[in-house]
C-alpha cells in the first residue's frame, strides 16, 4: 500500500461560491478535500455526511450528482464556500492547513439576504472568526463537522445540531407531520362528513366550511345530505331549492357553482369526482384549497388543503413575518407544508391543521400555546409574537350602504294577511338573484314610506316602523331601517315583469331563498 503524500502544497481554492440572490443561509467549510477538489463541487467525500444531514432535514431525497446538488441547494436557498481561498495543506487535512488566505464574501452577501452565517466544523469557524468575521461583522454559528474525521458523532446527533439552519430558512423540522398527527389522533373533531369521507361528503363539507364555522355548518350539511344525497340529485335540483337548501350560508354563487359542477361531473366524468388534482380544479367553484382537501380526505392523495387557518399555523410555527397574503409568503409557506405532509396520511394531516387552528393555534385573541404539540419549536411561541404573527394587511373599511326595507303585507278579507310581496335582486352584484322584501337606498322617515307606498300605487295601508337591522358582507355593511306596511291591496302592473311577486308567509320561509341579511324582517312575517 502507497503512503499518503505526506508533503505540503499551496492551494488556491478550486471550486467557484454556490449562491443566487435567493439564497438565505450560507454554510462555510474550511477548505475542500482531495475528493472534493477532485470532483471539483464541495463535500465530494463519500463519507462526508453534509449532504445526508442536510436533505434529511429539508425532508428532500438524497442529491447525488453534482447537478442534483446544486439543484437542491438553490432549490433549499442554500449558499455553500469555504472559510479559505488559499492555503498550503497535506492532503485534507484540516489540521495540517497553514499560511491562510481567507476568502471575501462579499459578493455573496451583497447579492443575497443571507439570513445566518454558519460553520461546519471547528476550523472553518476559527478562520471565519479570526478572518472574516472582522470584515462582515456576522457573526456565524459554529456546527459539528459533517467531515469523515468526525465519524465520533453519531449521524442522529449531528442532525439534533445541524437543525439551526432551519430557523433562518423558515423550513418546516421532518418532524411536523408526525408530531401533528400524534396531536389529531388524540384530538380530532367528530365531524359529520369525517364519519363517511365520500368523495361528495367531503366536497360539500368543505364548499360549505368556507367562512363558515363548523357547528353552524353540520345542521346545513345534514339538511343538505338528506335531500341531495349524492352528486345526481344535486345536478337535477332546480335553482330555488338549491338556493333555500343554502339560505343563511352566504356567499350563494357557491351553491350554484356546485350544481354546475355536478352537472359536467355527471356528463363529463361519468357521475364520479376525478381523483387527479388537476382535474378537480377544472370544475367551477373548486380552487386550490378544495382541490387539495378532496384530493387528500377522500383520496388519499399527498396534497396540501392550503386556507387561512394553514397558513397562520405554519406562519407563527416559522416565524414568518412576510404580509400572510402576499403571494410569495403563501407560496413559501405552501411549499413548507408540501414539504413535511405525510404521504400515507395527507387527509389526515390537512385535517389536524383545521382542528388545531380552530382549537389552539386561534386567529383571534391569545392561542392555548400550552395545549399546542409544537409548543417548543415555534418560533412566535419562542420570541412572543404569537399575537402579533401572521401579519395582515390592514382591512379596507367597509363600505356603509343605509337601505330601507319594507315588509308589504297584503291582508284579505277581514284584515287576515294573504302574503307578501317579494323582490328578485338583480342578476348581477351583490346577492344576486335571489329574493328580498323591496327596498330603496336610504333611510327613510315614516312619512316618506308612506309616500313611497303610494308612488308604488299601494291602497288602503298603513305603515309600521319595524326597527333597524345590519348586516355585515365581506366589502359592504348594510344598515337597514325597515317598516311594516299593510296593504289592502298591491296593484297588478306592479307584479307584471316578474320581479315582484306576492306569496304567501308559509312560502317567504320555506320555498324562498331570502338571505339573512333580511333575517330580521323575516321574523315579521307571519305564517
Ligand atoms: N374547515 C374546513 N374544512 C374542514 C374540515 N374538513 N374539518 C374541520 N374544519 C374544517
Amino acid at each position: 500500500m502507497s503512503r499518503p503524500d505526506q508533503t505540503y502544497r499551496r492551494i488556491d481554492h478550486p471550486i467557484p461560491p454556490l449562491y443566487d440572490k435567493d439564497s438565505r443561509i450560507l454554510i462555510l467549510g474550511s477548505f475542500p478535500s482531495v475528493k472534493s477538489r477532485e470532483a471539483a463541487f464541495f463535500y465530494g467525500h463519500p463519507r462526508n455526511r453534509f449532504w445526508e444531514v442536510v436533505s434529511g432535514l429539508l425532508s428532500q431525497p438524497l442529491p447525488v450528482t453534482v447537478e442534483e446538488k446544486k439543484a437542491f441547494l438553490h432549490q433549499e436557498h442554500i449558499a455553500l464556500w469555504d472559510s479559505i481561498k488559499s492555503c498550503d495543506i497535506i492532503g485534507s487535512s484540516d489540521s495540517s492547513i497553514r499560511n491562510v488566505e481567507a476568502n471575501d464574501l462579499s459578493v455573496i452577501l451583497e447579492t443575497a439576504g443571507i439570513r445566518q452565517i454558519f460553520c461546519n466544523g471547528a476550523k472553518s469557524h476559527e478562520y471565519y472568526d479570526r478572518y472574516i468575521r472582522p470584515v462582515t461583522g456576522m457573526p456565524a454559528v459554529k456546527l459539528p463537522s459533517t467531515s469523515p474525521a468526525n465519524a465520533a458523532f453519531s449521524s442522529e446527533r449531528l442532525m439534533r445540531e445541524w437543525k439551526q439552519i432551519l430557523k433562518p430558512l423558515k423550513a418546516a423540522h421532518p418532524a411536523t407531520g408526525k408530531v401533528l398527527l400524534g396531536w389529531y389522533d388524540y384530538n380530532a373533531r367528530i365531524l359529520p362528513w369525517r364519519s363517511d369521507p365520500t368523495p361528495y361528503h367531503v366536497w360539500i363539507s368543505e364548499i360549505m366550511l368556507q367562512q363558515t364555522r363548523v357547528e353552524a355548518v353540520i345542521p346545513y350539511y345534514e339538511r343538505w345530505m338528506e335531500a341531495l344525497p349524492d352528486i345526481e340529485s344535486l345536478a337535477m335540483v332546480p335553482e330555488d331549492r338549491l338556493l333555500k337548501l343554502w339560505e343563511g350560508l352566504g356567499y350563494y354563487n357557491r351553491a350554484r357553482n356546485l350544481k354546475k359542477a355536478a352537472v359536467t361531473v355527471m356528463e363529463d366524468y361519468g357521475g364520479e369526482l376525478p381523483t387527479d388534482y388537476t382535474e378537480l380544479l377544472k370544475l367551477s367553484g373548486i380552487g386550490e384549497y378544495t382541490a387539495g382537501a378532496v384530493a387528500s380526505i377522500a383520496f388519499g392523495l399527498p396534497e396540501p388543503a392550503v386556507d387561512g387557518n394553514a397558513l397562520r399555523v405554519f406562519a407563527r410555527l416559522l416565524g414568518e413575518d412576510g404580509e400572510i397574503t402576499g403571494t410569495a409568503v403563501k407560496k413559501s409557506l405552501t411549499a413548507e407544508i408540501r414539504r413535511v405532509l405525510p404521504k400515507d396520511r395527507p387527509g389526515d394531516f390537512n385535517q389536524a391543521i383545521m382542528d388545531l387552528g380552530s382549537a389552539v393555534c386561534l386567529p383571534t385573541g391569545r392561542p392555548d400555546c400550552p395545549s399546542c404539540p409544537f409548543e417548543a419549536d415555534c418560533q412566535a411561541r419562542r420570541l412572543g409574537q404569537e399575537t402579533v404573527l401572521p401579519v395582515r394587511k390592514k382591512k379596507k373599511d367597509r363600505r356603509i350602504e343605509k337601505k330601507t326595507v319594507f315588509v308589504i303585507e297584503l291582508a284579505g278579507e277581514e284584515g287576515r294577511q294573504t302574503g307578501y310581496v317579494l323582490h328578485r335582486r338583480p342578476d348581477r352584484g351583490l346577492l344576486p338573484d335571489l329574493w328580498e322584501f323591496p327596498g330603496v337606498r336610504g333611510h327613510l322617515s315614516t312619512e316618506e314610506a308612506g309616500d313611497l307606498a303610494g308612488q308604488w300605487g299601494l291602497e288602503d295601508f298603513c305603515v309600521t316602523a319595524l326597527g333597524e337591522a345590519r348586516h355585515i358582507f365581506t366589502h359592504v355593511e348594510w344598515q337597514m331601517k325597515g317598516y311594516l306596511v299593510k296593504t289592502g291591496k298591491v296593484p297588478e302592473d306592479l307584479c307584471r315583469d316578474q320581479s315582484w311577486i306576492i306569496v304567501s308567509g308559509k312560502a317567504v320561509r320555506d320555498q324562498y331563498a331570502v338571505p339573512s341579511a333580511f333575517e330580521y324582517y323575516k321574523k315579521q312575517v307571519i305564517e
